[in-house]
């Protein structure tokens, strides 16, 4: 059968984990707790809400929720003031060679980021018109590791979901695709993404060889 290919955005495409988790960092240590990259993992594919209520719970903090949207504001101030100086040359190395391999077999490609920025961040760095489907932040009601934002973009590109295979950064994204049976890419620390069927520390590890593999398999 034909395969979709659903990409997350943050931490697969461009390099953006590391910018949502200094602004939390910052957070964090004006609350007074450090809040180190390690405890960062648990953040990634997760959304603002969730997050700050995980950033909240490890530095033993109570608030309103009046309190609790004024710090959704300003982290993602912060966050947007990182993001406005991205260009292309913040895609991360090797992702282009595989896009564009997949676009030259007409391989039907869609987003699935939790990420309300995704839209933004897809035009600062010249992508916004690469994905046939964009599902991001602002179209999923359940976050990863529920898989509705990628059972939608596999719903919209026309594929059953055991056809479709899924690039992930976050442990979260890795099980939201396990879930629902489709082929599980983690991109990152293999200890940490073990769950993924395949695993590669970046795109530069990929080559055509194993795009061939998942597209004929
Ligand atoms: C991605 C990132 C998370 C981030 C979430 C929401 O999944 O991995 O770290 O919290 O998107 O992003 P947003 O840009 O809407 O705050
Ligand atoms: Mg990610």
């Amino acid at each position: 059968a034909k395969k979709g290919f659903i990409f997350d955005l943050d931490g697969v495409i461009v390099d953006t984990a590391g910018f949502h988790y200094l602004a939390w960092r910052s957070l964090a240590n004006e609350l007074g707790f450090e809040f180190t990259e390690e405890q960062n993992e648990r953040f990634k594919g997760v959304s603002r809400v969730r997050s700050l209520e995980i950033l909240l719970e490890i530095g033993g903090v109570e608030a309103t929720q009046e309190q609790k949207d004024k710090w959704l504001v300003s982290k993602n101030e912060e966050y947007l003031s990182y993001i406005e100086k991205m260009t292309e040359a913040d895609i991360l190395p090797g992702v282009m060679k595989t896009l564009n391999y997949l676009k030259s077999k007409n391989i039907p490609m869609a987003l699935g980021s939790a990420s309300k920025n995704a839209q933004p961040i897809l035009k600062r760095v010249g992508l916004f018109d690469f994905f046939e489907i964009i599902v991001d932040g602002n179209h999923v009601q359940k976050a990863k590791p529920d898989p509705e934002v990628f059972t939608i973009g596999a719903d919209e590109l026309g594929f059953a979901y055991s056809d479709v295979i899924v690039f992930e950064d976050s442990i979260a994204g890795i099980q939201a695709a396990n879930s629902v049976d489709m082929v599980s890419v983690g991109i990152g620390d293999a200890e940490v993404l073990h769950e993924a069927d395949h695993n590669f520390k970046d795109f530069t590890e990929i080559d055509t060889a194993f795009l061939d593999q998942l597209i004929n398999a």
